[in-house]
């Protein structure tokens, strides 16, 4: 198996990001209206945002992990045999997708930092608030945040649907190349 991406298939380092991302986002959204919904004398009230900080601050660092090993690491192309049509609309959702795995995290931490506090980090280490204190800065951060993560729903189903449709019913190459391509030889 390639660590590296080639001009026809992702590498390992690519998948791996790619996956442990989508995991992270889709945990992160369920979590994230689980807690919102939590009543103040909730034992779980502080533990759950807690969890969703550490666990979003990761998902930054890897999407920040995702973007340097792509400009070193150029992606492959699209795949053979896709309409010019699905050329267009993938890559148009894939940067939709890029937008959003970045400003969600970003906006969380904004939401978090905007009282002039650092985030902790399961306690083992600190990122320093940068921005200055803003109410202004804070509202904008979580009417985004809110916005993103829910609309962020529909597009990962249309993704994953798109990614399906291809697997069983046009029977090409797409979501191989995502998985357990090059394993198999393909
Ligand atoms: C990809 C990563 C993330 C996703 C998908 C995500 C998703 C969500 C969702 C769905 C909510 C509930 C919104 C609502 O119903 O009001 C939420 C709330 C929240 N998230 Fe995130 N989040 C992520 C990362 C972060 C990070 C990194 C932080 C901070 C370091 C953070 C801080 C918060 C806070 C403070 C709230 C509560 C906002 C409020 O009280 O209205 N999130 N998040
Ligand atoms: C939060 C969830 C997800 C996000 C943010 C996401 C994002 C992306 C992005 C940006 C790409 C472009 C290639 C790359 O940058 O690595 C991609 C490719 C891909 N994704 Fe996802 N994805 C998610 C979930 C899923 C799911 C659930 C599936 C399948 C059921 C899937 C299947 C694929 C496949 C097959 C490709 C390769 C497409 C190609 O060959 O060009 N993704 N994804």
């Amino acid at each position: 198996m390639n660590l590296y991406n080639t001009k026809t298939g992702f590498g390992l380092v690519s998948k791996l990001l790619h996956w442990l991302i989508a995991l992270g986002i889709i945990g992160l959204i369920a979590l994230g209206w689980w807690m919102v919904g939590l009543s103040y004398y909730d034992p779980w009230y502080n533990a759950s945002l807690e969890l969703h900080k550490d666990f979003g601050m990761v998902v930054l660092l890897l999407v920040f992990a995702k973007f340097c090993w792509q400009v070193a690491n150029r992606p492959p192309g699209p795949g053979a045999g896709l309409k010019p049509w699905e050329r267009k609309a993938s890559h148009a959702m894939h940067w939709v997708l890029y937008v959003l795995m970045l400003a969600v995290p970003v906006t969380g931490y904004m939401i978090t930092t905007a009282a002039g506090q650092g985030v902790s980090v399961f306690g083992l280490f600190e990122v320093p608030a940068i921005l200055p204190q803003s109410e202004t800065a804070r509202e904008l951060a979580t009417d985004i945040h809110y916005y993103f993560s829910y609309g962020a729903i529909a597009l990962i189903l249309g993704h994953a649907g798109a990614a399906l449709k291809h697997h069983f019913v046009d029977k090409d190459d797409t979501l191989i190349r995502m998985t357990w391509g090059k394993l198999t030889g393909r």
